[in-house]
C-alpha cells in the first residue's frame, strides 16, 4: 500500500459516521483518504456531507426489477474503479451478495449498532431498547466486522465496544449514546488498520 490508506464507504441514509470518518482524515488523525462515497439511495444526506468535503459522492439506486445481484456487480465495478484498501459499510442497509463480496475478499468492513450476534439488521437500536424495557438485556454495544459473505451483520469481529443502557434511558438518548460510541469506534478501528499497513510497509 503506498500513500494513505484509501477508502470507500458506502452509505444510505444521514452518514455521521462516514462524517466522523471525513473529520478524522481531515484533523490528521486517520492517514486515510475517502476517496469515494456511494449511497444505494439519491436522497442519502450523506452524499451532500461527501460533496461538501470535495469526495466524489455517486447515487447508485437499483433500477427497477433489476436482479440483486447484477445491481451488486455494477456496484463493484464502481467500487473498483476507486481502487480502495477497504470499503466501509457505514450504515449501507442493503445486503451484499458474493456478486459484490468475492471482489474484495477481506476488504469489506461493516459497522453495526449491536454487540456481536445480537440484534442483526435494521432497528438494532429500537430493538435492544426494548429488550432492555423486557429486562432481557441491561447493555447494547457497537461492533466493526469483517464481511465473507452473505450473513447480515456478522463476520470476523474487528472491534466491539458495550453500551450501557440506563434506567432513565428514553429511545433517542440510547441511540445519542450509540452513535457517539459508533463514531469513536469505527475511526479507532481505521486509525489501528493504517497503522497496521504502515507497520507492514516499514517491515
Ligand atoms: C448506524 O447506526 C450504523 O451502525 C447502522 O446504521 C446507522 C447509520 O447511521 N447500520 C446498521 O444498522 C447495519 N445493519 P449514519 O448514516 O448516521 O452513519
Amino acid at each position: 500500500m503506498s500513500g494513505p490508506m484509501r477508502l470507500v464507504v458506502l452509505i444510505s441514509g444521514n452518514g455521521s459516521n462516514l462524517q466522523a470518518v471525513l473529520d478524522a482524515c481531515h484533523a490528521g488523525q486517520l492517514a486515510a483518504e475517502v476517496v469515494g462515497v456511494i449511497s444505494n439511495r439519491l436522497d442519502a444526506i450523506g452524499l451532500e456531507r461527501a460533496r461538501r468535503a470535495s469526495v466524489p459522492a455517486l447515487a447508485l439506486p437499483p433500477t427497477k426489477g433489476q436482479p440483486r445481484r447484477g445491481y451488486d456487480a455494477a456496484l463493484a465495478s464502481q467500487v473498483a474503479a476507486l481502487s480502495p484498501d477497504w470499503i466501509v459499510l457505514a450504515g449501507w442497509m442493503r445486503v451484499l451478495t458474493t456478486a459484490f463480496l468475492d471482489r474484495f475478499p477481506n476488504r469489506v468492513i461493516n459497522l453495526h449498532p449491536a454487540l456481536p450476534g445480537t440484534f442483526p439488521g435494521t432497528g438494532a437500536i429500537e430493538q435492544a431498547y426494548a429488550a432492555f424495557q423486557r429486562g432481557e438485556v441491561t447493555e447494547t454495544g457497537v461492533m466493526v466486522h469483517l464481511v465473507p459473505d452473505e450473513a447480515v451483520d456478522a463476520g470476523p469481529v474487528l472491534a466491539q465496544a458495550v453500551v450501557p443502557i440506563e434506567a432513565a434511558d428514553t429511545l433517542a438518548t440510547l441511540e445519542a449514546r450509540v452513535h457517539t460510541t459508533e463514531h469513536r469506534l469505527l475511526v479507532g478501528t481505521l486509525i489501528g488498520l493504517a497503522r497496521q499497513a504502515e507497520g507492514e510497509k516499514l517491515a
